[in-house]
């Protein structure tokens, strides 16, 4: 199956709950996928729903360390015997708040997921936001997005975030990779404009609406099945099963990780 990384080039873009939301409305047809946090930064989601840390990528990079990847056969079961569940039947791989004790499980995983994503489930991967280090050296994110194929960005569409965006472009776009643009929350752009100013492809915009926002991040409430936020989310995830099911039919060969950053 697939990875689906999302990053941001400035905190709090969104992200978390882009992710949330585009695994809560995946295209049933792709099956549920795994969410899993890569957050340099750290993860979120056990502090919003009140879970332990463990099990997660900690556990989960640990047993990767000590006994590597399983056959593709039985990848599926390796990965699901360290998820949580969320209110709403998400899957999850969570991460620890430290960044510290995120850096070891990150390089880990950066090695291994596109391995374990012979699994049965897409992976829905919470990047976070993109380290400034990443401009110089091949970060674990850098190359999870290299072997992913693609990365989808989350931004604001005001004029701050999207000159943040443009800086980190070049970057992203070095690596080979199909970059997605998904937009969140308010700003005085529209999707067809910052996809033609900035020669980008914008696969959606997922809406301010708060009340939703706040149910997908662990507020208590009916999953928003009918808000704004979970109905724009459905075309954004139908673009990029699109953009899955025409990379997966025509594999490309990837680009040599030292070329990839100058
Ligand atoms: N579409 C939206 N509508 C309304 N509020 C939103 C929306 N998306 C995110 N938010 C809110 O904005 C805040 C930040 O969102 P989120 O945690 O998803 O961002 P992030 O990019 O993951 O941040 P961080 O850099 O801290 O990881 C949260 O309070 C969230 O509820
Ligand atoms: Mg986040």
């Amino acid at each position: 199956m697939a990875i689906v990384p999302l990053v941001a080039a400035k905190g709090s873009a969104g992200v978390t709950t882009a992710a949330l939301t585009l695994a809560a409305v995946w295209p049933e047809g792709r099956g549920a996928p795994v969410v899993v946090e890569c957050d340099p930064g750290g993860g979120d989601v056990a502090a919003r729903f009140g879970l332990e840390v463990i099990p997660g990528v900690v556990s989960l990079a640990a047993e990767l360390e000590r006994s590597g990847p399983a056959d593709p056969a039985d990848c599926g079961n390796q990965v699901g015997g360290h998820t949580q569940e969320l209110p709403g039947g998400l899957r999850i791989l969570v991460a620890p708040t430290s960044p510290e004790e995120m850096r070891l499980p990150l390089e880990r995983l950066a090695e291994d997921l596109p391995r374990l994503a012979q699994a049965k489930a897409d992976f829905m991967v919470d990047c976070g936001r993109l380290e400034a280090s990443a401009m110089r050296q091949h970060t674990a994110v850098l190359r999870l997005i290299q072997r992913c194929g693609l990365v989808v960005v989350v931004v604001r569409p005001e004029l701050a975030a999207l000159q943040h965006l443009n800086v980190w472009l070049p970057t992203l776009r070095s690596l080979d990779v199909d970059v997605l643009a998904l937009l969140s929350g308010r700003g005085p752009y529209s999707p067809e404009e910052i996809g033609d100013t900035m020669d980008l492809r914008v696969i959606g915009a997922l809406p301010h609406d708060p009340a939703a926002a706040d149910v997908v991040c662990g507020a208590s409430g009916s999953r928003p099945d009918r808000s704004a936020l979970f109905r724009a989310a459905r075309p954004a995830c139908a673009a990029i099963a699109a953009v899955l099911a025409r990379s997966q039919s025509a594999p490309v060969a990837p680009t040599p990780l030292e070329e990839a950053v100058p």
